[in-house]
Parts: C-alpha cells; sequence; structure tokens
C-alpha cells in the first residue's frame, strides 16, 4: 500500500507523513508525554507535535542523547516547547519516581503517547525480574498510564478537552504465542522466543488500550484509548541483530516507510479531529484498520488488566 498510497477512508495513506497528517491542527495548550522520544519514531513524533505547539516531555532514559535530540529540534523549530525528563520502563521504580516527578511538577496531560520499545532480545529479565520485551514494552506503560491517570482525568475535566492515550503496537502483534499472553510462563526460558515474546508484549499494547477504553466509558470519562501499527520502518529496533538491522536499513532505503511516514499513524491518532470521540480501535496508515481476534478479545484484555495490576501493584 505504501508503495501505491491508496488513500483510505480518512483520506491519508501509507505514504502519508507526520507533518502532513497534523498539518494545520493547532495544539498549543496540549501537553504530551512521549515515551522513548530519543529515537525513530518517538524523536519524528516529539517534533510534529511541538512544531504543532504542544508542549512535550520526552520521556527517556538515556539524558544525554535525549538532550540532543531536544537541541536538534529546537534548532528546526526554535519556539518549540519541549522538556526532557528521565524513565526507564524497565523499572518499576524509575516508572513511579517518573510519574511522581511529572505529578508534583503541576503539568497537566492531554496526551500520553505509549511508545518506546525493544523488539527481539535475547531472554533477559527486567530489573524486576520479568522477561524483558513484556516488561518495557507493556508492563512499564501499563504501570507508567495508571499513575499518571488521575491527572489525565483532572485535565480533561478541568480543560473541557479530550484526553488521548495512544499505545503504539505493531502488526507484530500477530505473531504472538499461541495462546497470545503466556500468563503462567511469562519467564520460562526454556520455551522463549524473542519474535513471539515480541508480539506477545505488542498484542499487550492492544489489549491495555482497549480495556483502558472500556474502562473510560464506563466511567464517563473524557479520555480515549487507542493502539497502532506504525509500519515497517527502518529505525534502530533491531539494535539487538546488528546483521538484520544494517539489512534493513539498506532494504528500508528503497522498500520501508521512512521515519516521517512512521510517526504520520501517531501524529494522526494523537492530534487529528477525525478521531474525537473515537476510542478502543486499532489504527494502521492513519486509518482504522483490524486487529487479530485475539487482539479483539474483551476477556482477553480485561484479564491481562489483573494480571498486570497484580505485577505491578500501582498503589
Ligand atoms: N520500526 C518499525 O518498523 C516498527 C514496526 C512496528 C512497531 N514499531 C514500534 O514502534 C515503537 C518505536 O520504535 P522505533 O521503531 O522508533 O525504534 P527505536 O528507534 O529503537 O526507538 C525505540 C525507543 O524506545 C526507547 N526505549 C527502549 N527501551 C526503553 C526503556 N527501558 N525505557 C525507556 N525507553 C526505552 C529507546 O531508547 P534508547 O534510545 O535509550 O534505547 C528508543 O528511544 C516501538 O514500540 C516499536 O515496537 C516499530
Amino acid at each position: 500500500m505504501w508503495i501505491f498510497g491508496r488513500k483510505g477512508p480518512s483520506g491519508f495513506s501509507a505514504c502519508s507523513t507526520a507533518m502532513e497528517v497534523a498539518q494545520g491542527i493547532d495544539g498549543s495548550g496540549l501537553t504530551a508525554i512521549v515515551t522513548g522520544a530519543s529515537s525513530g519514531i518517538g524523536t519524528e513524533t516529539t517534533k510534529v507535535l511541538a512544531s504543532c505547539g504542544v508542549h512535550v516531555i520526552m520521556a527517556i532514559r538515556n539524558v544525554e542523547s535525549g538532550k540532543k535530540v531536544k537541541e536538534t529540534i529546537i534548532k528546526e523549530i526554535p519556539d518549540a516547547k519541549i522538556d526532557v525528563m528521565v524513565l526507564d520502563l524497565s523499572s518499576m521504580a524509575s516508572v513511579r519516581k517518573f510519574a511522581s516527578e511529572y505529578n508534583s511538577s503541576g503539568l497537566p496531560l492531554n496526551l500520553l503517547i505509549n511508545n518506546a520499545g525493544v523488539m527481539a532480545t535475547p531472554f533477559m529479565l527486567s530489573q524486576d525480574n520479568i522477561e524483558l520485551q513484556f516488561a518495557t514494552n507493556h508492563l512499564g506503560h501499563f504501570l507508567l498510564t495508571n499513575l499518571l491517570l488521575d491527572n489525565m482525568k483532572n485535565t480533561a475535566r478541568e480543560n473541557q478537552k479530550e484526553g488521548r492515550i495512544v499505545n503504539v503496537s505493531s502488526h507484530g502483534h500477530h505473531f504472538a504465542y499461541g495462546e497470545g499472553i503466556r500468563f503462567d510462563k511469562i519467564n520460562d526460558s526454556s520455551s522463549y522466543n524473542t519474535i513471539r515474546a515480541y508480539g506477545q508484549s505488542k498484542l499487550a499494547n492492544i489489549l491495555h488500550a482497549n480495556e483502558l477504553s472500556r474502562r473510560f466509558k464506563e466511567e464517563g470519562v473524557q479520555i480515549t484509548a487507542n493502539s497502532l501499527h506504525p509500519g515497517a520502518i527502518a529505525t534502530n529496533l533491531m539494535r539487538h541483530h546488528g546483521f538484520i538491522q544494517g539489512a534493513v536499513n539498506w532494504v528500508g532505503k528503497y522498500f520501508l516507510k521512512n521515519i516521517p511516514q512512521g510517526a504520520a499513524t501517531t501524529c494522526y491518532v494523537a492530534l487529528h479531529p477525525q478521531v474525537k470521540g473515537v476510542s478502543g480501535e486499532y489504527f494502521s496508515d492513519s486509518n482504522i484498520a483490524k486487529p487479530s481476534s485475539l487482539a479483539a478479545d474483551a476477556d482477553l484484555a480485561k484479564k491481562l488488566w489483573d494480571f498486570s495490576l497484580n505485577l505491578t501493584d500501582p498503589k
């Protein structure tokens, strides 16, 4: 589709760039957190949101690279409002510290972009002894979102503006283990498969957004939650596989989306007026798309919520 650039019902296609989908949108007065803003899709998302006037907090684990990215963006967009804060999603202590500092800073929160991710890592445990891809891609974001929810709810109520939570998932969710989420084998190294474990964590991103959306509707809260596949883009995501990363970067120039195209769906779901009131959907190429049947399973989403709550104990 990106080759032919066929437009979907939104009027955008796989060829649309983040700047194009956000063109003319006034985001001034909005505050966003973008996780994993130091590289790839997260950096481009930060730039485009900031170019629309959004105050962006780059939530990153490496302060030095975060500051460099911020300086580069400010050179291009001198009036960009960007701050850098430390967040390591593979550590619940770091997530709690970030949320506590953010909430006590007095900053409001309109948009939460859960973008950071690792892919196909060898079997590793997080600082809290949980398989690294599930811990980083899902659990860290689950805890972060829960700890920021009161702030988002207050902001939505006081500003009378819809809050939006955007989970950057992947088409890779189709490659999750057969049962979807291996609740009883989350740390089983003997049957660990790098791609299936990535798929499991990306399936969790969709289920998380869906369950959030269900809860917001039940509570009558003015916040939406959606998930998306950004496309296949040559970024640093395959860093754990040097040869494949090199090949992807080379082939990517010709056959994959570029990074401005890769950030388009995120910026569309975060900012575009067409998405107002739309919640619990999965997007691809800046249009609503259909995820796997496991991703649409509401009981699985509830089970994952309870499992994640138990592992993170956010109170
Ligand atoms: N690229 C694709 O083709 C593709 C396809 C489908 C989905 N996605 C999804 O898109 C999202 C962004 O990926 P990308 O392609 O832009 O990859 P990327 O260039 O590797 O960026 C990933 C970002 O996540 C951050 N990150 C990783 N572990 C973290 C942790 N423990 N705490 C905080 N931040 C952490 C990285 O920080 P460091 O720089 O410090 O490592 C980096 O800023 C991911 O969720 C990925 O699954 C990408």
